[in-house]
Parts: structure tokens; sequence; C-alpha cells
């Protein structure tokens, strides 16, 4: 069934098909069971209506935890929007199912450049009090397209290093229109959703889609940040041999350490069987690379945008390019090599799996659920600026998970307390 557009009012969504949503909510459900914290966080939300008339605009990796947090924002009193933060991350079950409960959406998995464009802006029509943004193509747009909005929007909260990158250059600039919450720069976010998380789902969105060994393989991680920690951590676990490419002399030795080899790109594309790019840069592997890789060699991107493997310098060297497998492209050379793109070079983890594992996403998404709530509370004393997630926030999702993992851990003594906080002693 072709796009359709919903007339009530309550659903004026541009979604691919209603009838969907019952898959949908299956999915909703799995996860919802899995996201404790989250659920701490609703059943509080329900009764303080901390969003009460107010109007949310998400855009994220529509997909089952997406979708949880969307329903967290509408219980505590939000009516709420959604748009893709991706085109091919959105899953077309999860947004009708998103429809069917009131939610107003505009996404379908596929999306050309121009449709994906034109849902931004159909949510935006929404005229949103708060954004959740993952990779500022909200922020971006709002800014450049749609400066009504700026005297309309209180305040967001962004999901990823890219888009803080982006958000901290706009401040730097001061053009930044309304406070946003880095909500990446959280040590519950980061620690656990970039490294554990992409760790996880990228080997499993590699895996469903290639059906191949890794053990044995050579794998080249480029980026040893965050992410590229976790995939690479998860790559020694299931027997590759690693090399990580980087342009941080610390994170090199990091990696070193780590016990990994490190070299620069164009040695190490000679010898790896998998190629992974986690660097949030661009053209980290172009031409120059394609030229020198074996026969065989597998390449994706983890990185925000799909700019990491240039994938319009593949098919210009390439002779021929076809579809394989889903999600996978085979690029063959003029001297008969042949490599392969998975993803078309998004996000592998999102647009061949199904994102982070619901566990991580429930601290990633009850930071965004309480950023959210202390822009409603404290929106108004802050400027036009990027703010850290308040400490207090951070430790409040670690406490929950600890103890929805039923853990409980030491609290520091009187003495200790004065005994960290003297120096004359
Ligand atoms: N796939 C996912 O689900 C997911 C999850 C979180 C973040 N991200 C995205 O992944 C990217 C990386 O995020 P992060 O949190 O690890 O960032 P980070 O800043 O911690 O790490 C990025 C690393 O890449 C390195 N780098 C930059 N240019 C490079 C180059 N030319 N060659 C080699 N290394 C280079 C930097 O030195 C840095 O160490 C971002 O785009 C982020 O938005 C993706």
């Amino acid at each position: 069934m072709g796009p359709e557009k919903m007339d009530s009012t309550e659903n004026r969504s541009t979604i691919r098909d209603i009838s969907l949503a019952p898959q949908g909510e299956r999915k909703i459900d799995w996860v919802a069971n899995h996201m404790p914290v989250l659920n701490a966080l609703r059943a509080e939300f329900e009764k303080e209506q901390p969003f009460a008339g107010k109007r949310a605009v998400i855009c994220l990796h529509l997909e089952a935890k997406t979708a949880y947090l969307a329903r967290t924002i509408r219980a505590g009193g939000a009516e709420v929007a959604v748009a893709a933060s991706n085109p091919l991350s959105t899953q077309d079950d999860v947004v009708a199912a998103l429809v069917q409960r009131g939610i107003e959406a505009h996404a379908w998995h596929g999306a050309t450049d121009a449709e994906y464009r034109r849902h931004i802006q159909q949510a935006l029509d929404f005229e949103p009090d708060y954004i959740i943004d993952d990779g500022g193509d909200l922020v971006t747009t709002i800014h450049r397209e749609r400066r009504e909005l700026l005297t309309r929007v209180k305040g967001g909260a962004e999901e990823t290093t890219t888009g803080i990158l982006r958000l901290r250059a706009m401040d730097r600039d001061g053009e930044l229109g309304f406070p946003m919450i880095a909500v990446n720069d959280a040590e519950c976010k980061y620690l656990f959703d970039n490294r554990y998380g992409t760790g996880q789902s990228v080997w499993d969105g590699i895996m469903r889609t290639t059906n191949l060994v890794v053990a044995g393989k050579t794998v080249v991680v480029a980026g040893y940040g965050w992410c590229g920690k976790g995939v690479a951590l998860r790559a020694k676990g299931l027997g590759a041999r690693i090399i990580v490419c980087e342009v941080n002399a610390i994170k090199a030795n990091e990696a070193w350490m780590d016990g990994f080899e490190v070299m620069p790109m164009l040695e190490a594309a000679q010898v790896g069987d998998v190629f992974i790019t986690v660097t949030g840069n661009r053209d980290i592997i172009r031409a120059q690379h394609f030229e020198v890789m074996k026969s065989g060699a597998i390449l994706c991107n983890a990185g925000h945008f799909d700019v990491e493997v240039n994938r319009v310098e593949l098919a210009a060297l390439a002779s021929s390019q076809r579809v394989v497998r889903p999600n996978i492209e085979e690029f063959v050379f003029s001297d008969g090599r042949k490599v392969y793109l998975l993803a078309e070079g998004r996000l592998v983890n999102l647009a061949a799996g199904d994102g982070h594992p619901a566990e991580v996403m429930d601290m990633t998404f009850a930071l965004q659920a309480l950023s959210l709530r202390y822009l409603a509370e404290h929106g108004a004393e802050l400027g036009q600026h990027v703010y850290r997630v308040p400490e207090e926030i951070d430790q409040t999702v670690a406490n929950l998970r600890l103890s929805s993992l039923g853990l409980r851990i030491d609290a520091l003594t009187p003495e200790q307390k004065a005994y960290l906080a003297a120096w004359h002693e």
C-alpha cells in the first residue's frame, strides 16, 4: 500500500499504512517491558502532568523505544508529534501504532530526501513548545527556514554527538535561538548508549545483514571515541582482529593500550575485511582507500550522517553496482575487485537493525524525558545556549537503573565525606 494521508483531526499524519498498527503495538509492548526507568518516570509524569497544555515535537529514529518515549512524554500531558531522524530507520508499523494512539506522525521508511525534509516541516507545523532532536535536523530547519518558531520554542534536548557539535557551533556564533540540553554529554548517555549500545547493535546490524562470520576477520574501526570503543570491544569478543584508525593521538594511544593495532586508513584499507566508520566526520573512507581494498571487503558506517564512507566516489570508481541482498550493495571495480556497502552507508545499527538494546535506550530516554521536564520547570531561567544535563538528573537515572536491577551500593559515611572535602589533613 502506498503512503496515505490520515484525515481525522487527531491524526493529521503522513504515514505509510495505518493497518500495520497492531504489529507496531506489539513491538512497543516488548520494549516497554524492558524499560523500567522510563516506566517509573511515566508513572510520575501521569500524576504530575509536567507538560500539561504544551506541545512537543520529537525527531528521533522512529522505532519502538522512541515510540515509548513519545508515549511517556504524552503521559506527562503534552501533545506530541514525531518525525524521523533518518529515512531508513523508520519502522512503518511502529509509526502506525503511534498514530493510532493519538500521536501525530510524519514519516515513512525509505523517504526520499525531499520527503524527509517535508516531513520535518510538517512536524514543525505542530508549533512545538519543546523539541527533542537527533543530529540537529529540527534545530537547523527552525533556524534556517522556520524562524517564526524561534519565539514559540522554549527549548529542547539533543540526542547525539554530531548534533551537539552543531549546536555548540551555533552557540559560539550567537545564533542559537533557545536553550538546548546536551543529552549526549550526560554520563548516563555516552558511557552506556554510545559505548555498549553502539557496540552491540552495530554488530547485530552487520551480522543479521551479512550472515557472515566475524571471528578471524580483520575489522577496521575508524574513530575511537565512545562509540568506536564499544564497536572495537565487541569485535574483540567476537574473535576479530582489530585495527583502529584515529586522528587524535591520545585516543590512538588508548586504542593501542586496549590491545588493538593502530595505523592510518591507507594502510588499514589494504588488509581490512570489515570497515566500520564511527567518527562523526566526513570522507573517512574515500577513493584512495577503495583503490587498495581487498576484494570482498565490507564497508559500513555507524556515525550519525551518511558521509563517512564516500559513496559518490565509490560509485564513480565502480564499473557496475547492484543490490545483492537487502541492505547490501555490491560495487565491482574494473580490475574485478568487489566491495560491499551496507545500508547505503547510513547508520548500520538502525538502518539495518533495530538500534540499541531497550535497556540501554531506557537510560538515554529517561535522560531525555527528565531534561524535557527540567526545561518545563526551569526553561525560563535559561539563556539561548547549550546546557549540560544537570548532575541530579544523571544521578537519578543511574539510581533508578540500579534499583530496577535490584542492585544496591555503599554510601559515603559522614567521616568519608569530610575527608574528601578537606585539604589540610
Ligand atoms: N550508531 C549509533 O547508534 C550512534 C550512537 C551514538 C552516537 N552516534 C554517532 O557516532 C559518531 C561518533 O560519536 P562518538 O560519541 O563516538 O564521538 P566521539 O567524539 O567520542 O568520537 C569520535 C572520534 O572520531 C575521531 N575522528 C574524527 N575524525 C577522524 C578521522 N578523519 N579519522 C579517524 N578518526 C577520526 C575523533 O578523534 C574521535 O576520537 C557521531 O556522529 C555520533 O553522533 C551514533
